[in-house]
């Protein structure tokens, strides 16, 4: 599909996007800039997110603001609505996409480390969808919601329990809020990437720690997604053309899932 048909289609909407700083969150902030929308991005880390938005602003033009916030904690989640609200007036879309990710092996996963996954990988979407949620419903705004959830949600592999339990918990909650929700105008879904060639996984390549060629090899699809894909999945999903589609987890990994 070619540029011309994404441009302005979310113009004058604004789009939050948790751990927009870096990774797939910048590429989906990015696409929504590209597409009109004024972008907000939030995570832990000021100086990335200064980078990002100051680097959206060059590119698009269009302003975008970034917002310090961890998601495990529902008093940020408050203030990044907040924040949008006061910034640009309203908020129309949600990507709960931060999450952390680490190899854990069952019999090394203390409880506190499980807490951590579920704190931020489950509770965070949650806090931040509350708290979108809250605000919307009270002002009568109708919105949309994406989850970013992974295919490791629907299969074990060993090392990912924790990350996958998260994930499929989220995938679940996300079922829930469409169900809660959706009489009262927001629209909840998912999205469940596949690999996605972020920095941290290019480093992986180049250290050794994961084989980009096997990688590959398990993708029928034959590359391996740069965001721009889950980015065109995401955009989907909160416009208009997905106005029927509600508590759906799309999964977008070039056919590896099967
Ligand atoms: N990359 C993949 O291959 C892949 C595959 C399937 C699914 N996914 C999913 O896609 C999403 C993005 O993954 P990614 O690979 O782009 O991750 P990433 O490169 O590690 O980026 C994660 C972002 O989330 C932020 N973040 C982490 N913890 C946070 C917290 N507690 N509060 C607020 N922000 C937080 C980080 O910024 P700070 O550290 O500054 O807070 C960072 O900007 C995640 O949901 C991940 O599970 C990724």
């Amino acid at each position: 599909m070619s540029d011309a048909t994404f441009v302005h289609e979310f113009a004058g909407k604004v789009a939050i996007v948790t751990g927009g700083g870096a990774g797939l969150g910048y590429a989906i902030a990015r696409a929504f800039a590209r597409a009109g929308a004024r972008a907000v991005i939030a995570g832990r880390t000021q100086e990335t997110l200064a980078r990002a938005t100051a680097a959206i602003e060059k590119e698009y033009g269009a302003p975008a603001l970034a917002v310090a916030a961890d998601v495990a904690e529902p008093r940020d989640c408050e203030r990044m609505v907040a924040a949008a609200v006061d910034r640009f007036g309203a908020v129309d879309i949600l990507v709960n996409n931060a999450a952390t990710f680490a190899v854990r092996p069952l019999i090394d996963a203390e409880a506190a480390d499980a807490a951590r996954f579920f704190a931020v990988n489950t509770i965070g979407p949650l806090n931040g969808a509350r708290a979108f949620a809250k605000w919307a419903i009270e002002h009568g705004r109708r919105g949309a919601i994406v989850n970013v959830s992974s295919i490791a949600a629907g299969r074990p592999v060993p090392g990912l329990a924790l990350y996958s339990a998260s994930k499929a918990a989220l995938e679940s909650l996300t079922r829930s809020m469409a169900v809660e929700w959706a009489g009262k105008g927001l629209r909840v879904n998912a999205v469940a990437p596949g690999h996605v060639k972020t920095e941290g996984v290019l480093e992986d390549f180049r250290a050794g720690r994961l084989d980009e060629a096997a990688m590959l090899a398990r993708i029928p699809d034959g590359r391996i997604d740069d965001g721009h894909d889950v980015a065109d999945a995401v955009l989907f999903l909160c416009g208009d053309r997905a106005r029927h589609i509600v508590g759906h987890v799309l999964t977008v990994d070039g056919g590896e899932g099967f």
